[in-house]
């Protein structure tokens, strides 16, 4: 049994009470590699933005799950040597699918953990969350619960339409679960093609797809049930077209791909929406500056030299989310 504690991570319980009540949100970043890590460390230490630091099944498959945690306790010491005097960061497991995966991160050092049973019969859900969270509490550790079903591909759960989290549902499954956070369901969805081109209209100007708006109505009614709790966005990647256009500019084919805008997330980020998950633009960046190289200098074969420019666009990347879309820059001072 490790504790979090003595690694220098801090679960979420503090980081969302003053993220609710400073009107910002806290970026919860997945990282797979190195450079991915590097990147976050030094967006959040240059900005003094507190991070959540997220590892999802996929990148246990591909990284090892005990070598993502050895890297996670490595960045708290790289948050320091960069100067960043008291880093808050969070070990966060995403999309965690048996009550065994939650208990295997909380003993070895994850300071949060999610139990997603939103696939389940609602009953079911309240069952394998209450039990994550009664043996999670026991150590300190929180625990993010999901309610409703995003659209697109959650890990192992296909769901071709999305549910809207019900708001009658959220008081009964907040009190009989003890989650201290809930995931909710509003027309994010996970991945680059967030929208089905017939579901967006078209700018006439750039013939680039405009998606439908989210359902801040069932985001207003969540809220006014559960006054002052603690909610996450998945599936909030922006899908820069910029990216895109250098990605299929330099031999690659992502038609159509297509995100949330950023003011809808600024939007919620005031609101009691306090944790916004972002994966896709981290590899659309990665993948987007590692294609530009390739192309302009197609002898070069030293991974550093592409891997290098991929891990700068990235650090751009997170230092944009934290400033102009998140508001966590100096939270964490
Ligand atoms: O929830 C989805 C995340 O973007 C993680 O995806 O399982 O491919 O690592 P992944
Ligand atoms: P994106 O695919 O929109 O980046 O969402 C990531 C996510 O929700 C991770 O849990
Ligand atoms: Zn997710």
């Amino acid at each position: 049994m490790v504790s979090y504690k003595e690694l220098g991570l801090v679960n979420t319980r503090e980081m969302f009470a003053k993220a609710i009540n400073g009107g910002y949100a806290i970026p919860a970043f997945n990282f797979n590699n190195m450079e991915q890590l590097q990147a976050i460390i030094k967006a959040c230490a240059e900005t003094k933005s507190p991070v959540i630091l997220q590892v999802s099944k996929g990148a246990r498959n591909y990284a090892n799950q005990t070598l993502l945690r050895y890297m996670a306790q490595g960045a708290v010491e790289y948050a320091k040597e960069l100067g960043w005097e008291h880093p808050q960061i969070c070990l966060h497991l995403d999309h965690g699918d048996t009550f065994e995966l939650c208990k295997s991160c909380v003993d070895f050092g994850f300071s949060s953990v999610m139990i997603d049973g939103s696939s389940l019969p609602y009953e079911e859900n309240i069952e394998l969350t209450k039990k994550v969270v009664e043996y999670a509490h026991q150590f300190d550790v929180t625990v993010e619960a999901e309610l409703g079903v995003l659209a697109g591909v959650e890990d192992d759960v296909q769901a071709e339409e999305s549910h809207y989290t019900k708001p009658e549902e959220v008081i009964d499954f907040a009190t009989r679960t003890g989650c201290d956070s809930l995931a909710i369901s509003i027309g994010t969805s996970h991945g680059a093609y967030k929208f089905k081109p017939e579901q967006c209209t078209r700018d006439p100007k750039t013939g680039k797809l405009v998606p439908p708006p989210l359902a801040f109505d069932v985001l207003d009614a969540v809220m006014e049930k559960l006054p002052g709790f603690p909610i996450v966005l998945h599936g909030s990647s922006s899908v820069p077209q910029e990216y895109v256009d250098i990605i299929n500019s330099n031999g690659g084919n992502l038609p159509d791909a297509v995100g949330i805008p950023e003011d809808q997330l600024r939007k919620a980020a005031k609101s009691a929406v306090c944790k916004i998950n972002i994966d896709s633009d981290s590899r659309l960046a990665f993948t987007a500056a590692v294609r530009k190289v390739f192309a302009e200098k197609p002898g070069e074969f030293d991974p550093r030299k592409y891997c290098g420019p991929a891990r700068d666009e990235m650090t751009k990347l997170y230092k944009h989310k934290i400033i102009e879309v998140l508001g966590s820059n100096g939270k964490a001072e």
